[in-house]
């Protein structure tokens, strides 16, 4: 069993397309742990994204990710995190593969509706940025 974090991002939501996303997860066997919608300030942003801090995109996405509500989530299940990266498609929507998330309702590289964790310890940073561990259900 493993976990990952999810966001859907400011574009996704205003798209109407949080259930759309779910629903994917939830088509595809996966378990939701935990999830809240927020709202980010820039100071929540810089550090989710700190990585990324030397990026030329870096200012753009901040502001971006802060532009209004997001949805984060906690999933659950086997090889969930290159699970959800199949269903999310490549972070640029030109070369996501048709049927992915990102194809279907991307805008840009930028605007590209959701997040979700690469590797079981970003997942961990990741989870337990927005999330403690009463939040999370225990199976
Ligand atoms: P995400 O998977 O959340 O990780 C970093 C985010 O930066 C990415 O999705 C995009 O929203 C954004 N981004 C903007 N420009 C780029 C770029 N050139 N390369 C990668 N990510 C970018």
């Amino acid at each position: 069993m493993e976990r990952t974090l999810s966001i859907i991002k400011p574009d996704g939501v205003a798209k109407n397309v949080i259930g759309e996303v779910i629903k994917r997860f939830e088509a595809d066997g996966i378990q939701i742990a935990a999830m809240k919608m927020i709202q980010l300030t820039k100071t929540q942003a810089k550090g989710f994204y700190a990585v990324h801090k030397d990026r030329p995109f870096f200012d753009s996405l901040t502001d971006f990710m802060t532009s209004g509500p997001i949805v984060v989530m906690v999933l659950e299940g086997k090889n969930v995190i290159a699970k959800n990266r199949k269903l999310m498609g490549a972070t640029n929507f030109e070369d996501a593969e048709d049927g992915t998330i990102r194809k279907d309702y991307a805008t840009n590289i930028e605007k590209n509706v959701v997040h979700g964790s690469d590797a079981p310890e970003t997942a961990a940073f990741e989870i337990g940025y927005f999330f403690n561990a009463l939040e999370i259900q225990e199976k």
